[in-house]
């Protein structure tokens, strides 16, 4: 057996068992949002396009892998973080930001897809965008529990983003919504949130159900088309 097969078949078998341990004591739900995305336009398109209208120079990439959306980018500076592969800098999120100084206009955040992660990365970022600068990322909207299941259960995987999205929607002072393409496209923008959202008890953003999300994630992720997630880029 090659190492590469090895390594896939421990893979697979992790999944496997993290599988099995949820469907014993986990949320077992059997929703398939049924988005296929496979033929939709591509995060890099909306990426480039948010680029060029607002003149950004600077362009930093949080999880890159096989560089597929980082070589795709049109911009001037561009900085792209990975602990494994691709990108500019191998170190995580975490210590990148810990010793970053730059400023970025535009952050696209797509690395480990961990509510509690991913929740420190939207803040860290908020720390160095640029005043009129956009926070974009990816994943946002799974189609089934499979997709979104932490630990990881499944080759294509979302995680659970979406629980930093319902959260920042309840924050105030940033505006936040996602684009209906590319496995949900998520937008924030630092200014007065413009569509609140209001839950009527206290909520555990980590504890959220898979259901109460498939249920509810059009008002909960204020889920928009593409044309709409351009306007909302723009409005003031
Ligand atoms: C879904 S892939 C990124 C895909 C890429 N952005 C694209 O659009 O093609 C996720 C990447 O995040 C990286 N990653 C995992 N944990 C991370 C962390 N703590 N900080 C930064 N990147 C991380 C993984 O190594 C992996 O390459």
């Amino acid at each position: 057996m090659k190492p590469g097969s090895i390594l896939q078949a421990i893979t697979e078998y992790k999944y496997k068992y993290n599988q099995s341990v949820r469907l014993l004591f986990g949320e077992k739900c059997d929703i398939n949002l049924g988005f296929d995305w496979s033929q939709g336009t591509k995060r890099w398109k909306l990426i480039n396009q948010v680029i060029q209208k607002y003149n950004y120079q600077s362009y930093l990439e949080i999880g890159c892998a096989y560089d597929d959306c980082f070589k795709r980018v049109n911009c001037s500076h561009k900085v792209g973080v990975d602990p494994s592969i691709g990108g500019t800098i191998r170190k995580t999120s975490d210590d990148f930001f810990a010793s970053n100084k730059d400023k970025f206009d535009f952050i696209f955040i797509d690395g480990l897809h961990e509510y509690h992660q991913v929740k420190k990365d939207i803040l860290n970022s908020l720390n160095c965008l640029q005043e009129n600068g956009i926070i974009m990322l990816h994943d946002c909207l799974p189609n089934r529990i499979e997709e979104q299941a932490v630990p990881r259960e499944n080759g294509v995987w979302n995680g659970d983003v979406w629980k930093a999205i319902v959260e920042l929607r309840t924050y105030d002072n940033l505006d936040t919504a996602v684009c209906l393409m590319d496995c949900g496209v998520g937008a924030i923008k630092k200014r007065k949130n413009s569509d609140i959202l209001k839950f009527d008890r206290e909520i555990n953003f980590a504890k959220l159900k898979f259901s109460e999300y498939a249920n509810n994630y059009a008002q909960w992720l204020r889920t928009i088309e593409y044309n709409d997630m351009l306007e909302f880029i723009d409005s003031k």
